[in-house]
């Protein structure tokens, strides 16, 4: 196979590489478990997810993203090496990669992100930042002198933007995205019903009760865990209700953050965004009530975009046929030499 343009979605929870044209070549889960003894990838994705917290210990099974941004260079390079090596079915041919960041990252960050691409395999390195992904991936035509205000939530961080012209022109951004509210389930499960589950567990009762706007007693979800006084497996019913007070910080957030980009929009724009309502994308979008309560507290019309998980990856593809168009939030960071 030949050299390829590729878009890439590097993100806290999972990895998908976009070939323009063509479609999805992976999405896999961010994780990748490694035997330290001698460097060996043991497991990429979905395999590795299996083996999380259940490894002898010279075996490393980890996400080595962190809330949006690498956390574990080594670990996130040999991850996307591994990943590029499956999507495009050779290591020796250098493509060129286009790849998302967060709106608000370090320097250092960004370079981190280069220098696991380059490392992995890609020869000329384009970094997007995420909402300009997001917009592309939605279909926004963002070429156009017309504000478009696009909310991210990711699993390990939120990101909101106004975007104009093929530019950020307001951005915020907060290391805290769904995943969060799963640790924040597990605490509210062990306090109010001494009940202790696990990570898994926790994200089903969200996507089946996690409810940020009106949550309802008689929308309920079976949780299964071990009682912590008896140390037996125990099931019990929650609902909506039951465990609203562990999310409802986090949709407090949310309209914090939006209220704050829109505080700090130019009067033109926000007239462009109440006409265009506010885009939601992001695994995370899809949580109930979401885009209801952004739309009930700023009185912009709020909606998520289909597939939302899969808009920043969609974007990163169609960024190539914007590589001349595209002002802020997009660069030409490094070539392979
Ligand atoms: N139906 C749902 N209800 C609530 N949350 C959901 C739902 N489906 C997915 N999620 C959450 O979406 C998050 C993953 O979103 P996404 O795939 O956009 O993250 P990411 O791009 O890997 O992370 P980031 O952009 O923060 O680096 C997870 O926390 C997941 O639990
Ligand atoms: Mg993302």
């Amino acid at each position: 196979m030949g050299a390829l343009d590729i878009g890439i979605d590097l993100g806290t929870t999972k990895v998908i590489i976009y070939q323009p044209g063509k479609g999805e070549l992976l999405h896999e889960p961010a994780v990748i478990s490694v035997d330290t003894r001698n460097g060996q990838v043991i497991a990429v994705g979905e395999e590795a997810l299996r083996m999380l917290g259940r490894t002898p210990g010279y075996i490393r099974a980890e996400f080595p993203m962190e809330g949006g941004v690498i956390s574990d260079p080594m670990l996130t390079e040999t991850l996307l090496k591994e990943c590029m090596r499956r999507a495009c079915e050779s290591f020796l041919v250098k493509h060129r990669v286009i790849i998302c960041v967060p709106s608000m990252v370090t320097e250092v960050e960004r370079r981190a992100v280069i220098e696991a691409v380059i490392h992995a395999g890609g020869r000329k390195v384009y970094l997007i930042e995420e909402p300009i992904a997001a917009a592309l991936g939605a279909g926004v035509d963002i070429t156009r002198p017309n504000g478009w205000m696009l909310v991210d939530v990711g699993g390990g961080m939120l990101d909101a933007a106004v975007i104009s012209l093929s530019g950020v022109v307001v951005s915020r951004s907060a290391r805290f995205g769904g995943d969060k509210l799963d640790g924040e389930i597990i605490k509210l499960i062990a306090a109010k019903y001494k009940l202790l589950i696990g990570k898994k567990m926790a994200q089903q009762i969200k996507h089946e009760v996690g409810n940020v706007f009106d949550p309802s007693p008689a929308r309920t979800t079976q949780v299964k865990g071990r009682n912590l006084l008896t140390v037996y497996p125990q099931e019990i019913t929650v609902s909506e209700s039951d465990i609203y007070e562990a999310i409802q910080p986090f949709g407090e957030m949310l309209v914090d953050m939006v209220k704050r980009v829109l505080d700090q929009t130019p009067p033109e724009l926000v007239s462009d965004i109440y006409e265009n309502g506010i885009l939601m994308t992001g695994g995370g979008s899809l949580l109930k009530g979401a885009a209801e309560l952004i739309e009930h507290e700023t009185h912009v019309r709020t909606h998520v975009a289909e597939n939302p998980a899969e808009c920043v990856s969609v974007g990163t593809g169609r960024a190539f046929d914007y590589i001349d168009i595209l002002q802020t939030g997009f660069s030409a960071e490094s070539t392979y030499k």
